[in-house]
């Protein structure tokens, strides 16, 4: 345990509420979870399902009606075929995350992964007893890891690389040119490949796809959090290579039993027409954000490198200011009232020198963040 690393925004969180409970109006863009809420259609079924007893376990790997949506939605939206059989239902890409690398990863081995980058994974990996082998990346490759990176970094002991694509926290993408690429080198190594795609569905400046639709040999973490405003259902999902179905079913049985009833049942709502022109509609209200917030904090002196094309993670680098992010966000939160993300979450590659902003508020919200900043660093001395 002494190598498992809290979540430090969640520390920030809890300054925050400790504010809110003075009485004061806090700004929050520190969470990973937008101000909307879950459809109602969903929030429908899932009444009806209580009503109607559907609140026993489901199957381990999860409902088939579920599955079977989720293989339609791919082939509606990103062309791409996925055989229902290799879907499984999880407790949020979290359970996703923690089945995957348990069944590819044995103790002593490691998993490279970009830094920046989600957190969670070195400590999923930590327990594991294997090792996250953190790969620092910037704006020349886009926050993300590639094929040379990899082949570079390969050592006797990598079994596995996990990327995310749009990343958390710079809100970057892998193309499909080099996604290919980095497919045919961790085949060379005889790796596997764990491509997270929780924020698909938040693509703004050019076309989604899916990892899964170019290999059957990868797995594939994704989630009804993000894109479904789901954060609280806790429910996620995995393509899983057809080798490693007998595996993955076993460990959830043993792990989970099965991922949370009611949230399956409501999930069936979640792929009609009318809900996913909702969603799609909340993606462009967030595309706005995006750019208000990306002008608002470069004319501040915030330096953006890279134009984040996914999620709603603004990674600013803060190095005029500062090189301590940490002590930054809470004089920030402490003086402005707006709570925001400091880098060393992320992992420890200029970490002080960066902070992420999520943009999960309406722009009324993001204006007043702005000028609660401005007013801040223009007092600001470091
Ligand atoms: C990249 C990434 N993966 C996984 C998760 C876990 O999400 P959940 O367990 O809610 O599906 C998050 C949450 O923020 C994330 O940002």
């Amino acid at each position: 345990m002494q190598n498992i690393n809290p979540f430090y925004v969640m520390d920030i969180l809890a300054q925050a509420k400790k504010l809110e409970a003075a009485g004061h109006n806090v700004i929050h863009l520190e969470v990973g979870e937008p101000d909307f809420n879950t459809p109602e259609a969903v929030k429908r079924a899932a009444k009806t399902a209580i009503d109607e007893n559907k609140t026993r376990y489901t199957a381990a790997t999860g409902l088939p009606e579920l599955k079977q949506k989720i293989s339609n939605y791919y082939k509606q939206r990103l062309s791409a075929d996925i055989d229902a059989h290799n879907i499984v239902i999880t407790p949020g890409a979290s359970g996703a995350l923690q089945l995957a690398l348990s069944v590819v990863v044995n103790p002593g081995q490691n998993v490279l992964m970009a830094d920046p980058g989600y957190p969670c994974n070195r400590n999923f990996t930590r327990l594991l007893e294997a090792d996250a082998k953190p790969i620092a990346v910037g704006p020349q490759t886009r926050y993300q890891l590639n094929h040379r990176l990899i082949d570079k970094n390969w050592d006797d002991n990598s079994i596995a690389v996990l990327l995310a694509s749009p990343s958390n926290p710079t809100g970057t993408l892998i193309d499909q040119a080099e996604m290919l690429n980095i497919i045919d080198v961790v085949k060379q190594h005889n790796g596997l490949l764990l491509v997270d795609e929780i924020y698909q569905g938040l693509v703004y400046d050019q076309a989604d796809f899916t990892a899964a639709a170019l290999s059957q040999q990868l797995f594939v973490i994704n989630s009804f959090s993000k894109f479904f405003s789901m954060t609280g259902w806790r429910l996620g999902w995995m393509i899983v290579p057809d080798d490693y179905l007998n595996a993955v079913d076993r460990l959830i049985q043993n792990l989970f039993l099965a991922a949370p009833t009611i949230s399956q049942v409501a999930a069936l709502s979640v792929f009609d027409d009318e809900t996913l022109q909702l969603l799609d509609a909340r993606r462009d209200e967030l595309n706005k954000r995006r750019e208000f917030l990306l002008t608002g904090l470069k004319a501040l002196g915030f330096e953006i490198r890279l134009k984040p094309a996914g999620a709603f993670y603004i990674y600013a680098n803060i190095s005029k200011f500062t090189e301590d992010s940490f002590s930054f966000c809470n004089e920030l939160l402490q003086q402005a009232h707006v709570a925001i993300t400091p880098g060393i979450d992320f992992g420890e590659f200029q970490a002080g020198l960066h902070v992420r902003f999520a943009y999960t508020q309406p722009i009324e919200k993001l204006q007043q963040a702005l000028d609660r900043i401005g007013d801040f660093l223009s007092s600001y001395q470091h």
